[in-house]
Parts: structure tokens; C-alpha cells; sequence
């Protein structure tokens, strides 16, 4: 495994939101930083009670430098909608801050973030939950609950129910929105992804 230095010495320890969203382009936690277009920091509310986490900025989100707004974010949108949630009240951001792809003639494919590259991006992870401090996380596919609920959890099986964070904190696990956006059943699996949402809203009651 590659060893990176990590994001803990470009993450700000003091000072709120504005700074951290200064300082994330200049990151040098790990190698991400060196094709991708930009970091792209998380969004909304810094009192939101729910934060959702997802995995890492796809290609439209790398070109634009705003997260979830490419198709995974559009079904992100819609099943907020369905679940009651209104995404302008949450603060939503990825496990890893930085696209990881690679080229395929002109098209650039995404590639799931390494083990070393979550843990080498998650001070910035963790200083969004220290500002945030929500209330109830939302961890979205398997790399978000690599970085939040360890390695060893499983998403398919411990999927929309109360979960403890290892910080403290309440948690619901899900899929990530792209692997509904894949299904070959999409009825069915977009039904279960509102319904975890559906879970994490209950919560918050
Ligand atoms: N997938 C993610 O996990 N995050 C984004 O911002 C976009 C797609
Ligand atoms: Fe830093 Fe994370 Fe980007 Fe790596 S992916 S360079 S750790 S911001």
C-alpha cells in the first residue's frame, strides 16, 4: 500500500468553513490532486443536522467543482425529494476530495479511491464534522463506510438502520446513488435507497 503524507498538515485547526473550503486546494495528501481538475469541497448548511457523505467528485462534479451534480446527483436529488428532505438543509461532501479516474481514449473513467487515499484524505473528512457537528450522518456506498464505520463493514447487510459513528454520532449506511443509477432493477433499488433515507429522517425526530 502506498504511504501518503496525508491531509493533516494543509487541514486549518482553527477558524470555520470558509477556510477549510481556502485551504483544500492546496492539498498534497495524497496523489489525486495531480489530474484532477480542482479538490471539490462539501456544500450547505454548516448547522445542517444531517450530513451525507459520499465517495469521491465523479467527472462532472471535477469540471464544475460542485458535489453531486452530475447523474448521481440528479437521483440523489429526486430520492431527497421523495424521502421528505430538502437538500438545501444538508451538508453534503465525499469521503475523498479529489477525482480518481482513468483515461480511456477521450472519456475519463472513474476508479474507486484507494484504502490509503480515504485514509490519507480523511482529516478534511473529520474537520467537516468537527464544524458540522450534524446530528446524523448518512454514509453513502462502501468507501464513505470505509472511512466513517471501518473496513470490515458491509453496507449490503447492515444497510438502514441506527448505527453508531466510532466518533459518537449517529449514522445510517446506504448504497451510493451511482450504483442505484446502474441497477439493472431500478424500481426496487431506488425504493430501497429512499427508504434508508427514510430511516435516517426518522432519526432526526
Ligand atoms: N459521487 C459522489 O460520491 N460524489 C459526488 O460528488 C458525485 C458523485
Ligand atoms: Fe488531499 Fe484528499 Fe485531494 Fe488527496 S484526495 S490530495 S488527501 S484533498
Amino acid at each position: 500500500m502506498t504511504k501518503y503524507p496525508g491531509a493533516q498538515e494543509w487541514v486549518p485547526h482553527d477558524g470555520g468553513m470558509r477556510k477549510v473550503r481556502a485551504a483544500l486546494g492546496d492539498c498534497r495528501g495524497c496523489d489525486l490532486w495531480e489530474d484532477a481538475e480542482q479538490a471539490v469541497p462539501g456544500e450547505g448548511p454548516v448547522r445542517a443536522r444531517m450530513m451525507l457523505v459520499g465517495e469521491t467528485p465523479g467527472d462532472h462534479e471535477d469540471k464544475e467543482g460542485h458535489v453531486f451534480v452530475g447523474p448521481a446527483g440528479h437521483l440523489l436529488d429526486k430520492a431527497l425529494v421523495e424521502a421528505g428532505i430538502d437538500r438545501s438543509t444538508v451538508y453534503l461532501t465525499n469521503a475523498v476530495k479529489h477525482f480518481r479516474f482513468e483515461r480511456q481514449g477521450k472519456r475519463r473513467i472513474h476508479k474507486t479511491p484507494a484504502a490509503s487515499q480515504i485514509t490519507a484524505c480523511h482529516p478534511w473528512l473529520r474537520r467537516e464534522l468537527e464544524i458540522v457537528k450534524p446530528s446524523l450522518v448518512v454514509v453513502m456506498g462502501s468507501v464513505a463506510a470505509k472511512a466513517l464505520l471501518g473496513s470490515t463493514f458491509r453496507v449490503t447487510q447492515e444497510r438502514g438502520r441506527r448505527l453508531e459513528l466510532p466518533g459518537g454520532g449517529l449514522a445510517v449506511a446506504t448504497v451510493h446513488p451511482s450504483a442505484v443509477v446502474r441497477s439493472e432493477e431500478f424500481r426496487r433499488d431506488f425504493g430501497r435507497f429512499v427508504d434508508d433515507l427514510r430511516v435516517a429522517v426518522g432519526l432526526l425526530d
